[in-house]
């Protein structure tokens, strides 16, 4: 953990935005001061975790970690404007200061899946913590299988880490699928939703499968995966829910006998099916 006091946001510096969409930005962040409570520094988190991000006069918000471990002096937040904490984030400048806690949750099993095939999934922003994750098994690539990604975004202005993609696609035994909803001028890759790439890995079924995106895109392709005689196990996806402490203390994320901050938010999908939430 970043700080050990788990309520106290840890004054963080700006080191660097990027303009990645129309409402997206990547910020990249350097905690201000050592900690004096342990020696926790940037890295010190896994592929999945989130931090709860504070702006003065705004409030607090989970944000995923979309850099990897493996990138050492800095970590990174893929932040879409949508109210309140996030929209006053949009508004910052490079060396501003923010307040950060965590990281919190759990995280994506990338220890478990060394040696094998697998595949990434992902829909909008759900790339960025899925990002986290492709990375951090980059970093290691000789220790890791096949890598098949899938990546639907809307319209091509909604791609986001358009650099990554074009990246990955390049190293050897990765796969990279993009594709945008409905055909665009200037757009000659594959339309179609996210759902519509799944021919590229449905007969993959012993492998996993790490999908991330907004309900409706984890819906089908959950579904689409289980018909094709996927076991619930292999899919591994993220539950969102309204956050406040992130820590198991105010019971604002409780589903089932869960608690997203702290259980999740990283779930096999027979974990959900356990919890009996819809997806
Ligand atoms: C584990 C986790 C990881 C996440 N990772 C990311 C990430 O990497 N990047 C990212 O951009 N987002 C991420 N999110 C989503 C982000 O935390 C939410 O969008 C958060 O609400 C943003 O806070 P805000 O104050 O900016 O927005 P808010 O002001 O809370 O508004 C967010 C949305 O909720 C609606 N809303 C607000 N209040 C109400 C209300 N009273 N009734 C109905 N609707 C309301 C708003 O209209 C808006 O659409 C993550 C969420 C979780 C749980
Ligand atoms: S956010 Fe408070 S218990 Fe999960």
């Amino acid at each position: 953990m970043y700080n050990s006091k788990m309520y106290i946001p840890r004054a963080t510096i700006i080191q660097d935005i990027e303009d990645l969409t129309y409402d997206t930005k990547l910020f990249k962040l350097k905690f201000k001061h050592r900690c004096d409570c342990d020696n926790s520094s940037e890295s010190d988190y896994e592929p999945g975790q989130f931090v709860q991000v504070s702006i003065l006069g705004a409030g607090e918000a989970p944000i995923s970690i979309c850099s990897s471990p493996a990138d050492k002096g800095y970590f990174e937040l893929c932040v879409r404007d949508a109210g309140l904490v996030t929209g006053a984030m949009h508004k910052l400048k490079k060396g501003d200061e923010i307040g950060i806690r965590g990281p919190y949750g759990n995280s994506f099993p990338t220890e478990e899946v060394r040696g094998e095939d697998f595949s990434f999934v992902a829909g909008g922003i759900g790339l960025a913590p899925l990002r986290s994750a492709i990375n951090y098994v980059m970093a290691d690539r000789s220790e890791y299988g096949n890598v098949t990604i899938l990546y639907g975004a809307r319209t091509k202005e909604d791609i986001v880490f358009a650099d990554d993609l074009d990246e990955w696609a390049q190293i050897d035994g990765i796969d990279v699928h993009v594709t945008i909803d409905k055909p665009q001028q200037g757009w000659t890759g594959h339309t179609g939703v996210v759902t519509t790439l799944l021919d590229e890995i449905r007969s993959m079924s012993r492998r996993r499968c790490f999908v991330c995106g907004p309900p409706i895109m984890i819906h089908f392709t959950v579904k689409e995966l289980l018909d094709a005689g996927w076991a619930q196990e292999n899919i591994i996806t993220t539950l969102e829910r309204h956050m406040k402490c992130g820590v198991g203390k105010c019971g604002h994320c409780y589903i089932g006998d869960k608690y997203v901050c702290t259980d999740g938010p990283v779930f096999t999908y027979s974990q959900i099916n356990a919890l009996e939430v819809e997806i």
